[in-house]
């Protein structure tokens, strides 16, 4: 997989990518990801990329003129799956959005900033646009970042006990079971006596019937449908 973000701030969406298992999937060659300064697209000598609003407001707007630019010359490289705009007001991320995207060959990532992009941007260009959440963040990037690592962890082979990716939370519309580790005891805390029975078939019923309880107290609405 390919993903091409473009930013003003791609010094913001570095480090994401230089550890853990973003930084693995890279290595191993199962996902490229290539940062975009949108100031080396600007058409003006300032640099450019943003202008105020027609009809007054706060707040400066993101050219199209830069990003048209940008997204063209990635264009004319290789056909892209979806180009997605980062938005409080896009369709909000969940697993199985971050699951469809995983199986995506190249994606592009704008990040919005500033007051945010130019309408035209959003219905000439934009095939997707996502929201990580009811808030607001300073720019987009930082919400790119959550994107980018929901959908890499998802890419066969980036986990190494693929399983793993299958037993998150969200996976079945469930939230995981408690987990432990070493000492089976500490300060009298015991880890519940089933997970050191050996008796996988028990764990295995253990751990379905913690996930009901757990999605029961904390998300009564992911087992709505
Ligand atoms: N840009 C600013 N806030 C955002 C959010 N919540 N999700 C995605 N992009 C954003």
């Amino acid at each position: 997989m390919r993903i091409d973000i473009i930013t003003v701030l791609p010094e913001l969406l570095r480090s994401p990518f230089e550890a853990s298992i973003l930084k693995r999937a890279i290595d191993k060659g199962l996902v490229e990801v290539h940062l975009h300064n949108l100031r080396d697209y600007s058409t003006n000598k300032h640099k450019n990329v943003d202008d105020y609003q027609f009809g007054g407001g706060a707040g400066m707007v993101m050219m199209v003129e830069p990003i048209d630019a940008c997204i063209s010359k990635l264009k004319s490289e290789r056909e892209y799956d979806e180009v997605i705009y980062m938005t409080p007001d896009g369709e909000t991320l969940n697993q199985g959005i971050a699951n469809q995207m995983s199986l995506l060959k190249n994606i592009i990532i704008l990040c919005g900033h500033y007051k945010g992009v130019d309408q035209r941007v959003r219905d000439h260009f934009i095939t997707r646009e996502i929201s990580i959440g009811d808030f607001v963040l300073s720019g987009g990037e930082l919400a790119a970042a959550v994107l980018s690592d929901a959908i890499i962890r998802l890419i066969p082979g980036v986990l190494s006990n693929e399983t793993s990716a299958l037993t998150d939370s969200f996976q079945d519309n469930l939230l995981s079971p408690p987990i432990y580790t070493r000492p089976s005891e500490y300060k009298g805390w015991k880890v519940p006596d089933v997970l050191l029975s050996g008796n996988f078939g028990k764990i295995d019923q253990w751990r379905e019937d913690k996930a009901l309880e757990h999605t029961k107290n904390r998300r009564p609405d992911l087992l709505e449908d």
